[in-house]
């Protein structure tokens, strides 16, 4: 195993990593079996209605290509993607998340580093990677100014930025109440938005609008080559997720990936 240190201790953490990585201790438990299916699937599916990489084309080839997973959790996307011929390596705020995935790597037989730390500063050298890719991991957990910046600075010019995360229509239209679903209307102003606390909740998350996610990315050297906005398939109703019908998802989208291309 070439796993590398956590990265100093708790109280050197920003407070929304602290709070995000107690949170994620508990969580991990709720994460494990999904991640073991997840795993053991070959073809890479995205997002929560499960659409398949052969109908949205994410992924561009990457065999041959260093790839870090910010925010990799259980580390199934790098799974999929050391199927593919990449070298991937996960960081993950949450030892238990890490120490799941490091259970599921002996299972299939896949080996690549973990990191436990905070994706907003990776111990790697400077254009070390080819793809960075986060599927609801720092992209929704850390901070985005933090974290593309981040971004960028481990990836060699020309190299790509991918993430997963909740869609802007989604945030717009979700209740108070996380655990309810989205509604056909919109529930909070579209400016502003950042840092993102649900009420009751331990954890932090971030949201940012469309707008402020391409002047974000292009500050850091990006261009936004493609928005993937998805829509949930026909026949997924039986899918439902406790913060979205698959009706709604139908008609607007719960989830979209971005994806940029460091400039050369
Ligand atoms: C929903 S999981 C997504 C990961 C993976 N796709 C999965 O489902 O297992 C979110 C992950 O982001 C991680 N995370 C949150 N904040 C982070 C940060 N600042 N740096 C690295 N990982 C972070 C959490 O520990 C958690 O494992």
């Amino acid at each position: 195993m070439t796993d590398r240190p956590t990265q100093g201790g708790a109280d050197d953490l920003p407070e929304h990593v602290r709070r995000n990585r107690a949170a994620w201790d508990i969580m991990a438990a709720e994460y494990e079996a999904p991640g073991r299916r997840a795993w053991a699937r070959t073809e890479p599916d995205w997002g929560i209605w499960g659409v398949p990489e052969s109908e949205l084309g994410v992924l561009p080839d990457v065999a041959g290509l260093d790839v870090i997973e910010l925010g990799c959790g259980t580390a199934y996307v790098s799974a999929w993607l050391a199927r593919r011929g990449a070298r991937p390596v996960g960081i993950d705020n949450s030892a238990v998340q890490l120490a799941n995935a490091r259970r599921f790597q002996a299972e299939y037989g896949i080996d690549f580093p973990l990191i436990h730390g905070n994706a907003e500063t990776v111990p790697y050298p400077d254009a070390s990677f080819d793809l960075a890719i986060s599927e609801y991991g720092a992209c929704l957990w850390a901070d985005p100014d933090a974290w593309v910046p981040e971004a960028s600075r481990l990836l060699r010019p020309g190299g790509r930025l991918i993430f997963l995360t909740n869609a802007a229509t989604l945030m717009l239209c979700s209740p108070d109440d996380e655990h309810e679903p989205a509604t056909d209307r919109m529930l909070r102003p579209y400016f502003g938005w950042h840092r993102w606390e649900w009420p009751g909740e331990a954890s932090v998350e971030f949201h940012l609008n469309h707008g402020d996610w391409i002047r974000l990315l292009r500050r850091q050297g990006f261009e936004v080559e493609d928005l993937i906005e998805i829509q949930a398939p026909e026949g997924a109703s039986a899918q439902d997720s406790p913060f979205v019908t698959a009706a709604w998802a139908r008609q607007w989208p719960s989830e979209e990936i971005w994806n940029a291309r460091k400039r050369a």
